[in-house]
């Protein structure tokens, strides 16, 4: 069953092409923008725990700052290290961006 919540205010995405941590219900999540689609994954990568949301975006995938594994946003995967994060879905109520948790 779906479990929508807030993440932040839709004022409050990121720019362009970047990526902050956004921490809801215990959970941090990476919220990136890349071409102008909003994504949101796992804040930790399952390589050693690096911090995505510090990494960078590159051809539609979020980069670890550590190591450089790639996430595709879209999907969490990073075929290369046969790994992937969750990837949350998302929806703009207008006021708020939401994220289901479950
Ligand atoms: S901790 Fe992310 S690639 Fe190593």
């Amino acid at each position: 069953m779906a479990n929508w919540v807030r993440l932040c205010a839709a004022a409050d995405v990121p720019a362009l092409g970047e990526a902050k941590e956004v921490d809801v219900q215990g959970v941090a999540v990476c919220l990136a923008n890349a071409q102008g689609a909003l994504a949101a994954v796992d804040n930790v990568c399952p390589h050693r725990a690096g911090p995505l949301a510090e990494g960078w975006i590159e051809e539609g995938k979020i980069v670890c700052p550590w190591h450089a594994w790639g996430f595709d946003l879209k999907t969490g995967e990073c075929k290369e290290e046969h790994s992937r994060v969750k990837v949350y879905p998302l929806r703009d109520d207008g006021a708020d961006l939401l994220i289901d948790l479950s």
